[in-house]
């Protein structure tokens, strides 16, 4: 089974968020089922030092206003087919952002690029790998089916899968001739989203199978509190969308071998932990108190809900808990966490920014990971909370939903809890579970429990990759 992945990221060289882990970590889950899969990705200048050495294996003179390349090699462990079109990518900057913050104003052609290149390995451009089947991600891959039916009468199967419906790719239509997409691809059951030209909205229309990254999430997918307009064609859909909980790389996130820690552990081994906890109490500026010491992680936005957060500080810290928090994003949320580290020295910190390592640092010292998304498709953050033992405090919402388990009486009871769900997602349900998190840190024999039973917890690829595997035999035929 030789599967092309489509995506603009890819952890560990490129990535803004869960989406880059993803691409990062399916290829090699799948190639334990025996699948094949390569990774296209914009051959950004993060990727320059491996474009260098590879290989040359297409090249097209004009792909929306200059020549471009596909360039084949592999690193870390992944097969990796780089598109190398200098006019889109090379450039300095964020991925999809310029240095004023706002969307590159070439975001259309950009990512249309990405998709027309892949539809042309799709449908054979290739001399010595002919892809099975092409899995897109997201919607900057969401063209691929249109481009696809251009180049061929008969193309191989294609999966859409939806990491988060709230980007959507929407530009105008007028673009469509630029884009050299046919103009028979704007209707209503092609690529028109309410008189726009929508990516993911063409890669939902014509996609054989849609995917998700959380049970919950598909079945969300289809109300109008979570399908951002899609959810007719989601429940249209129905048949053919399914949620697949995504893992984490194992390898990456291991307590016992991190890089990244001050102190090694394993859940035999709790008390080593420690260190990890005073290390990070120290980087944050923050003094020890009577209660958990919180963490978030996360890009600063809507979708994660941490304006409820900043409304729940002061409850926060009257119950002694310390909160420590990574993350960037929207200015409003970045001023007022850092205006609340003014307000209560040595009970909070921030740091305003992205750093890989520390965020290792902070799963392996804090108490509770806080994640009160208004929707979440899967979220990550939690489930390296699990592995680490800091225990997932969690909107009730999409992949979180399906991941934590609340230690309600029965789940305590029944020795099964592994953190705190909440809902509805507002400021006094937030308070509530937080309360809730300090009672439970207020005995000791239970809350380490939880942790020990949190970092069994299964995160791995495994089932996921198996999911996979099936859904793409069931399209490509089981000779296969
Ligand atoms: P999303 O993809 O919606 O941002 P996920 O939970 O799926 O949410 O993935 C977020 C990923 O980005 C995780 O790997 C998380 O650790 C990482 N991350 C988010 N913000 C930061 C940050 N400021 N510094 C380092 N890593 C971050
Ligand atoms: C998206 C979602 C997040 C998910 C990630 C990887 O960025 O917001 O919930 O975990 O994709 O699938």
């Amino acid at each position: 089974m030789k599967v092309l992945f489509v995506a603009s990221e890819c952890a560990p060289f490129v990535k803004t968020g869960g989406l880059a882990d993803v691409i990062g970590a399916v290829p090699k889950a799948l190639a334990q089922t025996g699948a094949e899969a390569r990774v296209m990705l914009p051959a950004y200048p993060a990727l320059r030092p491996l474009a260098e050495q590879a290989k040359e294996v297409w090249s097209l003179p004009d792909l929306m206003g200059g020549q471009a390349r596909l360039l084949a090699c592999s690193a870390e462990g992944i097969d990796l087919l780089l598109l190398d079109a200098p006019h889109l990518y090379d450039r300095p900057g964020a991925i999809y952002l310029g240095s004023d913050g706002q969307d590159w104003p070439d975001n259309a052609e950009r990512f249309a690029a990405l998709s027309r290149a892949a539809a042309a390995v799709g449908t054979g451009a290739l001399e010595d790998w002919q892809p099975d089947l092409v899995n897109m991600h997201d919607w900057q891959a969401g063209l691929v089916p249109a481009y696809m039916s251009q180049l061929s009468a008969n193309p191989p199967p294609t999966v859409m899968t939806i990491h988060n419906i709230a980007f959507q790719g929407l530009y105008d239509p007028k673009l469509m001739k630029k884009l050299g997409l046919e103009r028979r691809h704007f209707t209503r059951d092609g690529a028109e989203f309410w008189g726009q030209l929508g990516f993911l909205k063409a890669g939902l229309a014509m996609a054989d199978r849609i995917t998700t990254v959380s049970p919950t999430y598909a079945r969300e997918l289809m109300l109008p509190e979570f399908g951002m307009g899609l959810e007719g064609l989601m429940r249209y859909r129905r048949q053919d969308l399914t949620g697949i909980l995504n893992g984490i790389d194992t390898d990456v996130w291991n307590p016992a071998t991190d890089p990244h820690i001050a102190a090694r552990y394993t859940s035999r081994g709790l008390r080593s932990r420690q260190k990890n906890r005073r290390a990070l109490m120290k980087r944050f500026g923050l003094e020890d108190g009577p209660g958990p010491l919180f963490c978030v992680i996360s890009r600063l936005t809507t979708q994660k809900g941490l304006d409820l957060l900043l409304e729940a500080l002061p409850w926060l810290v009257s119950q002694g808990g310390r909160l420590a928090v990574l993350g960037s994003g929207d200015r409003a949320l970045e001023t007022g966490f850092a205006a609340a580290v003014h307000k209560w020295p040595g009970a909070v910190g921030a740091v305003i920014g992205y750093d890989e390592p520390l965020s290792h640092l902070m799963q392996a010292g804090s108490d509770a990971i806080l994640i009160p998304s208004r929707f979440e498709p899967c979220g990550l953050t939690q489930l390296y909370g699990l592995r680490y033992g800091t225990l997932p405090v969690v909107a009730r919402t999409g992949g979180l939903a399906d991941t934590v388990i609340d230690a309600n009486e029965a789940a305590l009871a029944a020795n099964v809890a592994t953190g705190v769900q909440f809902a509805p997602v507002t400021t006094a349900a937030l308070e509530d579970a937080i309360s809730r998190t300090c009672d439970l840190f207020a005995q000791p024999d239970v809350w380490a429990g939880m942790m020990r039973r949190a970092m069994k917890h299964p995160v791995g690829w495994d089932s996921a990759a198996n999911d996979y595997m099936a859904l793409y035999r069931g399209l490509v035929g089981a000779e296969t």
